[in-house]
Order: C-alpha cells, then structure tokens, then sequence
C-alpha cells in the first residue's frame, strides 16, 4: 500500500511544519527526532529556535532542516549563572513571545509552494498558545516528559489542598494517597523562590492541554498504558504516543556538547556486562559532599565505571576539583571520567551492565531501550516520578532512596552489576526493552499512532485558509 509519503510527494506538494524546541538538551534532543520523523513522512521543516549557553551544532547536522534564530535577550553571563532552572524558563517565557510572534508573522506571510500547515512547540512555550490562535494556526505540542509525571503535576492544585505541599521532611515516606504509587517524597517538585508563581504557571499550562490541537508524547502505550487511560479520561484532547522518538531510525547527533568518544574506546576493553555508567543529564547539580561520596562509593563497589561530570555541575568547582586526593590513582585504568558522553552509544555498548542516572526522561527511555538496568538518583521535577516508576511499577531499577553515602552506593552498584536481584532486574527490563523496539516498527502501537498524527495534521491544515 502506498504511504502517506509517497501520496505527498506524487503530488508534489509539500506542507511545511514550523518546530520550536525550548533550549535544553533535554526538550532539544526528542524535538529534533520529531522533526527528523515528520520529514520522512514528507513534510518540510522549519525550527524556529533560540540560543542558550553554546551555538547549537544541529543546524549544520541537519542541512535538510531550514532554521531560523530569535533572540531571547538573555546575556551570556546570565546564561551562565541560569542555575534556577524554573526562573531562566520563565524568562525566557517573557523575553521570546514578541520576537516568536513576530518571526511566525512573517513566516506565514511569505510566498511559498510550501503553505504552513501547524506549529508544533515545545510545551513549555507557554505563549505560543494565544499567538498561535490569534493566527488561527493548529497547534501541535510535544510533551518531552512521560505521562504518568504529568498526571503528577497535573495534582499538585489538589495534593496542595490536601496538606502534602510544601513537603515536610517528617512525611516524606508517607504514600500519597491520590497518586499511587507514589510516596510524599516523589511529588514532583521544583526549587525556587516563588513556589506560588510556579503553581499557577503549572496551572495555565495544565489547562492549555485541553484546547491543544494535539498532543505529542516521547512515550509509548504499553509501558504507560494505565496513565494514558487516566490521562484521556480527564483530557479530551488527541494524543499520540509515538516514543522512543530516537527508535525509528538513525537521526544526526543532537547533542548541545562535544560527546568525548574516548568513552568509547575505554568501553571497547571492559568485560561484557561489567561496567556501570553514571550520568545526571544536563541539568542537574549536586554538592561537593555528594560528589566526593560518589566517588568514594564507585571506588567501594570495585567494579569499572564510566562516570560524566559536567564541568559546572559540581556546585563551587570547575570540574574535577574536589575529587579526594589519590583517587585516581587508587582508580587505575578501573574507572575513567568525561564531560560529555555519547550517552545512546555507551548505553548500546555491550560492555555496559548498569546506568546510575538522575532519572531524567530521556535517561530513562534510552536506558529501557538498550535494556540497561538503572539506579535511580532524582534531583527534581519529574525525574522523581520516573525514578519511582522505574523502581516500583516496571521494576527495571533499584531506587537509591537515602541521603548519598559511600557505603550504599558500592552495596547498590554490587547488587545491580553482580548479585542475583540485578540479574532478575536485567531480565525484566529486557522485556520492556523489546516492547518498546516493537512500538516503533510497523504496526506497532507508536508507527501507528505516528500516522494518526499524520493524519491530524494534514486534516487540521486543510481547515485553514491558506
Ligand atoms: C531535563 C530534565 O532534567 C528531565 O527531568 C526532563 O525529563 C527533561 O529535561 P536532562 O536533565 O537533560 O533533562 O535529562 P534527560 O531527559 O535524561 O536528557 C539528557 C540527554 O542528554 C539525553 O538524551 C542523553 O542521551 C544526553 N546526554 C547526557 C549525552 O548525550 N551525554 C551525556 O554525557 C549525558
């Protein structure tokens, strides 16, 4: 049977998709899949996109792709002291509506054998609601987190009525009740000064879902089957869940940073199944306390480690600054540190038995996806929802729940990389791994919903004048 793409291009008119991705890694990386998918089945792209820290390199990876930069009026120091994550996105909020609107007006307005048929934004661009209506452009919105913590912060109006905000050390352990299974202490919460502010903008964004004209998940049915169930009966919008966005095929390196492939080469001489890979994404922060723990704990659990430090995401050092003395020599060739890793290639890489992670949801997709059990270490936001789904509900990690000590961290890594409950964890999580790599082939539950998407797209632009 024909495809939708050939039927595209036999009539020789291409509709084009205008993308716009926050600026992280995390929101960056599934936006470029999408766009990267979108084009196969014949749409051209436009990513509308604006700098952060670096120069992006994805233009240049993708010279199929048309790009255009707006400026989001922040300074290159700000950028840089931008460790408040929910204070910089709201910024950024304020600073980018007025150049987003106007860069979308021109757009629209050229000439082109290429008619616009949607906006498709990340769904933290909270001002692309009201602009993209006022343009009577149908708005698509991918949502880069998984469902089941979006259902999290969906409730936090009501776990706030209820008395479990703001969380008190006391209650942690507690369940709650509304959301289970989830403890006090996996509320998805963030760090700021204006927890009030956060809540409502939550609360907007919340409410935004139901006048989307569809919404994109970086995930797939049978692993969340029982949220989306939950989701659609309490959001009447269409939705599709077409993850592991990076599964479908190869797409160009969407990485922010330079990925060091001596972790590749250092990979190439572990034993199979051996190593344990530790990264917190590229976000997340931790104290010289905690780090000097960690190191402590790898060197404990006397198995090799590849470990990424983010130059900066030791809090008060540059990088490698506060590792205890003699620790690399302690280490040997055991344990090898980078900046940046090419974190897809390691976690395919054969060497590789275990992923200490921050639980982040690209992390965590990927990790499922090379069926690579995970130790779960959540910072904030909703990796603490997938570091409790994860341990609890797929049962494919362990959760390291207390505060990081040396000594739990080697008994950790030793029950994941060797002991017999890491072995039943790899075996399930190799299941999952199979589900998902069946999700994404044809007629599997994410092609098929890929084509809904295709479908609603091209349905939703021939509604609107051209
Ligand atoms: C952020 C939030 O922290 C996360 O909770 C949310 O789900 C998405 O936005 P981030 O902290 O960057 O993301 O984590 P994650 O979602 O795991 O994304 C990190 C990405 O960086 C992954 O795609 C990973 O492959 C990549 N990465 C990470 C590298 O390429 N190299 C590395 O060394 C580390």
């Amino acid at each position: 049977m024909e495809s939708q793409t050939e039927t595209h291009r036999k009539q020789k008119k291409w509709l084009r998709l205008l993308l716009f991705p926050l600026p992280l890694q995390g929101h960056v990386s599934p936006m470029l899949q999408l766009a990267n998918l979108l084009y196969s089945k014949g749409f051209s792209i436009t990513i509308i996109h604006t700098c952060f820290i670096s120069s992006p390199k994805y233009p240049s990876n993708n010279p199929h792709f048309t790009f255009h930069s707006i400026p989001n009026g922040l300074s290159k120091s700000e950028c840089s002291d931008a460790d408040n994550l929910v204070a910089l996105v709201s910024i950024l909020n304020a600073n980018c509506a007025d150049p987003f609107r106007d860069c979308l007006v021109k757009l629209l307005s050229e000439v082109s054998d290429e008619p616009v048929a949607g906006l498709i934004s990340d769904s933290t661009w909270e001002f692309t609601d009201s602009i993209a209506k006022s343009l009577q452009l149908p708005r698509f919105v991918l949502r880069t987190n998984n469902i089941s913590s979006f259902l999290a912060l969906a409730a936090l109006a009501l776990l706030q009525e209820k008395g479990y905000l703001p969380i008190q050390e006391s209650q942690e352990e507690k369940p709650v009740i509304e959301l289970p299974p989830l403890k006090v202490k996996d509320i998805p919460v963030f760090k700021t000064q204006d927890q009030e502010g956060l809540h409502q903008t939550i609360a907007a964004l919340v409410e935004q879902t139901k006048s989307y004209t569809g919404l994109i998940w970086n995930s797939f049915e049978e692993l969340e089957h029982g949220s989306l169930t939950d989701f659609r009966h309490n959001f009447p919008v269409p939705i599709f869940p077409i993850g592991p966005l990076h599964k479908y095929f190869p797409v160009p390196s969407t990485s922010l940073l330079s990925q060091d492939q001596s972790a590749i080469s250092w990979l190439n001489k572990q034993a199979p199944k051996s190593v344990i890979y530790v990264s917190f994404g590229s976000v997340a922060n931790i104290e010289k306390s905690e780090f000097v723990e960690i190191a402590w704990g790898l060197a404990n659990s006397e198995q090799p480690f590849l470990w990424v430090v983010r130059p900066g995401s030791v809090i008060g050092s540059e990088w490698l600054e506060p590792l205890p003395k003699g620790f690399m020599e302690e280490i040997k060739e055991r344990g090898h540190i980078v900046k940046w890793a090419p974190q897809q290639e390691v976690l395919a890489h054969t060497a590789v038995g275990g992923f200490w992670t921050h639980s982040g949801w690209n992390s965590t997709l990927e990790s499922i996806c090379e069926g690579v059990p995970m130790i779960c270490h959540p910072c904030f936001g909703d990796q603490r929802v997938n570091a409790r789904y994860v341990s609890d509900v797929w049962r494919i990690g362990v959760h390291l729940e207390n505060k990081v000590d040396r000594f739990e961290i080697a008994k950790v890594v030793r029950k994941l990389l060797v002991e017999a409950e890491g072995h039943e964890i790899r075996d399930r999580i190799l299941q999952f791994k199979k589900m998902a790599n069946q999700s994404t082939q044809q007629q599997g539950s994410s092609y098929r919903s890929l084509e809904s998407l295709v479908s609603l797209i091209l349905s939703s632009q021939s509604q609107r004048k051209l």
